[in-house]
């Protein structure tokens, strides 16, 4: 895991900028591009918590927001301070299916776990852009 230690600090830092005061549960991405630009995503909490924006959502979404799209992105790192890993829900499964290649390396940690896996292994058979063809 050594090679995606970059972009494990930078989210472990992101999520330093949670606004979790419901869950009081804190999730960091960093979307990092082909051409080495860092994007980072922390999850954003709402009173109406169905409005509540995760982690790798935002990152993502910051990425795609520059410019970039699936093909110009090298990684994506997804943290959290829980006891076990924090797994994108599966809303953000779907999202991450249509905005990153299937097999683009997903690195999830909470310092103690570490798994690399990608969207095909997260969300098999999905629903996506080419079923609409
Ligand atoms: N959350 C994320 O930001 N990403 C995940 O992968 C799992 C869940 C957030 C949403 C909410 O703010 C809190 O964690 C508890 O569900």
């Amino acid at each position: 895991m050594d090679k995606y230690q970059d972009i494990l600090d930078k989210a472990f830092e992101a999520m330093e900028n949670a606004y979790a005061p419901y869950s009081k549960y804190h999730v960091g991405s960093c979307v990092l591009t082909k051409d080495k630009k860092y994007f980072i995503g922390a999850n954003i909490e709402n009173a109406s918590y169905g409005l509540t924006n995760c982690a790798e959502r935002n990152a993502i979404f910051q990425a795609y927001s520059n410019g970039y799209r699936k093909s110009d992105i090298e990684a994506i790192a997804i943290v959290s301070d829980g006891k076990t890993l924090a797994t994108p829900c599966g809303a953000c499964r779907q999202v991450l299916a249509e905005l990153l290649e299937k097999n683009t390396p997903i690195v999830l940690s909470n310092k103690k776990i570490e798994k690399l896996t990608d969207i095909e292994e997260l969300l098999p058979m999905s629903f996506g852009e080419e079923d609409l063809r």
